[in-house]
């Protein structure tokens, strides 16, 4: 699909003066060379990212008398958090009194397929109730039961009504009230910064370095601590939910080649229900139809009429995992039932109009700009890629990668969910865990890190940095890099989409070879502030993240969750394991790690065999 730009919310708070961190120091390159002026940045902890994630680490942080620095690629109050919808799971047990936080990990561990990090899993279900007491206390207007308490709707495969929402709008309400906080506590934020590098010798990180994308100028921010929270890689694909520049690897490519290891990437996610572009029109393919339609009701139809959820999964139905139903739409679609536009059909017009204008506001609208109402006649809808299971490996306590001063956290990171991940689960994940990486991150910030001192060797870095930055700004060659960008994505959806299997995954491999040997030949129009310049950078940690996603896709030779071989039908036991990525030499080596067996509260809860029933929702 065509590269658009994210969308414009209007109004956004104004970010907070990051007083005393713009140049505080002026670069210079050494003698002999040509002048380099840059800004250079000191922090006691730099969280790279400004979506829930990091906008939670920093709250933690500055609750801890520790002043960190945030830094968005975006304007303040933008990021991809705001497109997240349909809710945030905790086991609140405000419909379902039976529902607790072991049921919540044990339907984590099920739809994660058991590869999951056990203890990310505990973590992040204990921590929910607590975590959504303390968003409605910052004002998160949450949607209300008759008798007041936080209402909670079905999502996906979840035993209990345990997603709480503010309508179809969740993301954006979670995220406008962690700006509150944040603004309330004056974290510092800097607007519209891009990281092309992190300083680190390998075994230990010392800050990152970057560029202003309003000026063009490039920046260092020396800080002794690095949280990357920029989010994971789904939007590599041609076809998918999130923002169109946003989600393309940089935070798993910077990690990586920073030192850290990645785990299990070959899991993508694919949402069962993405609009479909041929009829609303490109800029709107694959854009999510948030589950929380299927979780109010709503039904998928195939062309000749027949709801066919009742072959696939008479028990849960449309509210299966979303690696069943979106393999149950690409099968409809592919043996001739779907659409001619290559999609099926998704139904709430059953329900009463006032309801489903109550709960989702915003498909009614966004549906209404589109000629189509939804309390009348169906959308169209068809599989997108949403969500990357994998990412940079974690210690859940701490958010520490293994490189020393290098915390991860957030989408960019993998354990909580495994080979597959329940809707509800990644807003949860942002605030569960960042929470406690932010706290352990003050922890470990000493008096001496508050003003870290700018090493020779930290400069030379950075202008090796800046100079690569300034050739590949006036690259002149033959192709742009939103083009390769595009091909990327087309080659993605079509040799590690849905279903895969050795030979497309090694044909992928191969185009993604000549694709990289074209990048030799780029050109950038425009100067550092152009979007060209942008896509250029982001094109070099995409082919990074493509590349360990091929390869551990075809290296995890069975089918589990979200990664299908077509060749490799089944679930192997002896493949329950995860798989590490780290840097070798010049490729990448992939080794297997055993995983942990969960406590006895969640085994209990996983015996007991608690699941959705659906057929409360007929
Ligand atoms: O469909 C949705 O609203 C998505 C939610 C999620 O991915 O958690």
């Amino acid at each position: 699909m065509g590269r658009t730009p994210n969308d414009d919310r209007g109004d956004r708070p104004t970010a907070p003066e990051a007083s005393g961190v713009e140049g505080r120091l002026e670069g210079k390159s050494a003698a002999g060379e040509t002048a380099l002026e840059y800004g250079v940045v000191t922090t006691p902890v730099l969280v790279v990212g400004a979506g829930a994630a990091g906008a939670r680490v920093a709250i933690s942080l500055a609750e801890a008398g520790v002043e960190p620095l945030v830094i968005g690629k975006r304007d303040y109050g933008d990021a991809h958090t705001t497109w997240a919808a349909g809710g945030i799971n905790a086991a609140l047990g405000s419909l379902d009194p039976e529902d607790e936080w072991a049921i919540h990990a044990a339907d984590t561990l099920n739809e994660g397929h058991h590869l999951n990090d056990p203890e990310a899993v505990e973590l992040t279900a204990r921590e929910m109730p607590d975590r959504i007491r303390e968003l409605e206390e910052w004002g998160m207007p949450f949607d209300r039961t008759d008798d007041g308490k936080i209402n909670q709707r079905y999502f996906g495969a979840q035993s209990y009504r345990r997603t709480c929402f503010v309508g179809d709008r969740t993301g954006e309400a979670m995220l406008e009230t962690l700006i509150d906080r944040a603004q309330e506590l004056e974290i510092p934020y800097r607007e519209n910064v891009m990281i092309t590098r992190l300083l680190s010798d390998g075994r230990r990180v010392s800050g990152a370095i970057g560029f202003d994308m309003e000026t063009g100028r490039g920046l260092l921010f020396r800080s002794e601590h690095v949280v990357v929270a920029a989010g994971g890689f789904s939007a590599l694909y041609d076809r998918h939910s999130s923002r169109d520049d946003e989600n393309n690897g940089d935070a798993q490519a910077l990690a990586l080649e920073a030192g850290a290891r990645l785990l299990d990437t070959e899991f993508v996610q694919f949402h069962p229900t993405g609009m479909v572009g041929e009829r609303y029109g490109e800029e709107w393919d694959g854009r999510l139809v948030t589950e929380a339609v299927r979780g109010e009701g709503g039904r998928l139809y195939n062309s000749d009429g027949e709801r066919f959820m009742e072959r696939y999964s008479p028990a849960q139905m449309e509210l299966d995992a979303r690696d069943v139903v979106a393999r149950a739409i690409a099968r409809e679609v592919r043996e001739g039932r779907g659409t001619d536009n290559g999609g099926v059909f998704l139904d709430i017009s059953h329900r009463d109009d006032d309801y489903v204008r109550d709960r989702l506001p915003s498909m009614v609208e966004r549906f209404e700009s589109l000629g189509v109402d939804i309390t009348e006649e169906p959308m169209e809808v068809a599989p997108t890629a949403h969500y990357t299971m994998g990412g940079v490996d974690i210690d859940f306590q701490t958010g520490e990668t293994g490189v020393e001063g290098l915390y991860a956290v957030g989408e960019a990171v993998a354990g909580v969910h495994g080979a597959n991940r329940l809707g509800g689960n990644s807003l949860a994940e942002t605030v569960a865990i960042g929470k406690l990486v932010g706290e352990h991150v003050a922890s470990a910030v000493t008096p001496d890190d508050r003003e870290p001192a700018v090493e020779d060797g930290q400069r030379a870095l950075a202008e090796r940095e800046f100079r690569v930055l300034e050739t590949l700004s006036a690259a002149d060659g033959e192709y742009t890099p939103e083009t390769l960008l595009e091909e990327l994505g087309e080659l993605l959806w079509e040799h590690a989409g849905i279903l895969r299997d050795e030979a497309g995954l090694r044909e992928g491999l191969d185009r993604l070879d000549e694709l990289r040997a074209r990048t030799a030949d780029l050109e950038v129009e425009g100067d550092r502030t152009s979007r060209s310049f942008e896509y250029a950078v982001d094109l070099s940690v995409s082919l990074t993240a493509a590349e360990v996603l091929l390869r551990t896709a075809l290296e995890r030779t069975e089918s589990r969750g979200a990664h299908h071989r077509t060749d490799h039908p089944e679930t192997a036991s002896d493949w329950r394991t995860n798989l590490l990525v780290s840097v070798d030499g010049g490729g990448f080596s992939i080794r297997r790690r055993g995983i942990g067996e969960p406590s006895e509260p969640i085994r209990d809860a996983l015996e007991e065999g608690y699941e959705l029933d659906y057929h409360h929702l007929e």
